[in-house]
């Protein structure tokens, strides 16, 4: 169990060393200021610059766009025996930094101790040196930071600190190392930047692009391979391409609308059709006004009764679940509403229709009545009319005992229709019988 412990750790310490040194060794990879500055590299906010990190400034380099790095002048204090006895100053990742302290001393090999911190990791290179003459000694200090110093969340200001004493002197040296490991552009975003086509958001001279764009100006979209459906190129037929649902992007595919009643249903992969456009596929289904699945239906279709207070569900984003339709079968027109869910069955309820066994089914007693009868008053003028010759195979009216429906001479639309012939053969539902 022990081994196996022990090797586990060893491997999360070598990715973790991997990742370090696997940026750092690229400079060319380096695709953002806080990589480039923390390996220890130059940084260009020129977009249009071809070598965006660089380990060495050359002529024509990204003129006038370095990202600036802010060093700290520096500043030597002289002490009652160090000279100097505290030092700062900037220390880029990668260079070094040597310089001298000067001291009297008795002993001609002084025990020298530096002790050291810092605010990142200890990849920090100190080495000393000293020598003696004539009572005084001079200790030389070579200090720097490797490239592995700064680690990914450091910030453009860390530091490394170096105390310095020496065996019989009552006095400290500190020397105080200021290490830029991110770039003071990182704070600044332009939000949907115009040199990001406005699909992005530009930081240090970087554009961070939204969902299905690439390049170094968001130039590019990425198109997915496999869609159902067929090339989209000629946006003047955006409406006939796409149902109406949506325009022919910039992949050649149609991009359906987002923030359209019922685009939580629009089929990207085929033609942005919208879920009434599906249902009125399977439209024999509204003849049979028993809820549940739809056997003539090639997929899952399910009725029910309507519900007006499903009509308020919504989705996560504030969408309806539930879409408002409308259809014609045989000059009759329905009105419905249709959701799916997430196992791809779909679900439909008629709101409104010409034809009151429907009516009666869908359970429409609320509210919505009498504007429900209204609308069948006119379709029933307007099929009385024309000739009423519909509801081919389909089970025989029934006579109406509720009384709202005897109300609203709703009987025009079934029974006394003159012109309408029962075809009692296809009479086999018993439920029927009931009413
Ligand atoms: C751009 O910034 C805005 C505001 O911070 C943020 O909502 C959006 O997601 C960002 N876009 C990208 C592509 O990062
Ligand atoms: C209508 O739907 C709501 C919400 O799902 C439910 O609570 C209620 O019982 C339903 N009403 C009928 C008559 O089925
Ligand atoms: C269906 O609804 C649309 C939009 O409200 C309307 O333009 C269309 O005429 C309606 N069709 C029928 C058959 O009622």
């Amino acid at each position: 169990m022990a081994v196996v412990k022990f090797s586990v750790i060893i491997l999360v310490l070598l990715q973790q060393v991997f990742s370090i040194y696997g940026n750092c060794a690229d400079f060319d990879g380096l695709k953002n200021c806080n990589d480039c500055i923390r390996c220890g590299g130059y940084w260009c906010n020129d977009p249009y610059e071809a070598k965006r990190c660089t380990i060495s400034r050359y002529d024509n380099w990204c003129s006038g766009k370095e990202e600036s790095v802010s060093y700290l002048t520096i500043e030597d204090e002289i002490g009652t025996h160090f000279e100097p006895k505290s030092r700062v100053r900037t220390l880029k990742v990668g260079t070094d930094d040597r310089f001298t302290i000067n001291y009297p001393s008795e002993s001609k090999q002084p025990k020298v101790e530096l002790v050291v911190n810092s605010t990142q990791t200890s990849n920090f290179r100190v080495t000393n040196q000293t020598s003696c003459y004539d009572g005084s000694c001079t200790t030389t200090i070579k200090t720097s930071p490797d490239t592995n110093f700064c680690t990914v969340t450091g910030g453009p200001s860390e530091y490394f600190n170096v105390k310095m004493s020496v065996e019989g002197i009552k006095e400290e040296a500190v020397m105080k190392f200021h290490v830029p490991c991110a770039c003071a552009c990182s704070e600044k975003v332009e939000v949907w930047s115009p040199v990001c086509n406005g699909r992005g958001n530009l930081t240090c001279g970087v554009c961070t692009c939204k969902q299905g764009w690439q390049g170094t100006f968001c130039e590019n979209p990425i198109c997915e391979e496999k869609r159902g459906d067929v090339p989209c190129t000629d946006s003047a037929r955006n409406n006939i391409e796409c149902s109406g649902n949506g325009v022919c992007g910039p992949c050649d595919k149609c991009e359906c609308f987002t923030d359209r009643e019922g685009s939580r249903y629009f089929d990207k992969n085929n033609y942005c059709e919208d879920i009434c456009m599906t249902v009125n596929d399977c439209d024999d289904c509204f003849l049979d006004p028993r809820p549940g699945r739809c056997q003539t239906c090639h997929f899952g279709l399910f009725r029910q009764s309507y519900n007006e207070s499903l009509m308020a569900q919504k989705d996560d984003l504030n969408r309806n679940l539930w879409v408002k339709c409308n259809g014609t079968i045989n000059d009759c027109n329905y009105v419905y509403a249709a959701m799916r869910d997430e196992n791809d069955e779909t679900f439909f309820m008629v709101i409104q229709s010409c034809d009151p066994t429907q009516e009666k089914q869908a359970g429409a007693v609320s509210v919505t009545l009498p504007i429900v009868l209204g609308v069948i008053a006119l379709v029933v003028a307007a099929a009385a009319t024309a000739g009423y010759l519909m509801w081919k195979n389909r089970p025989p009216p029934v006579p109406m005992s509720d009384p709202m429906y005897q109300n609203i001479d709703a009987e025009d639309c079934t029974g006394e229709n003159p012109l309408y012939k029962p075809p009692t053969s296809s009479f086999k539902n018993p439920t029927y019988g009931k009413w």
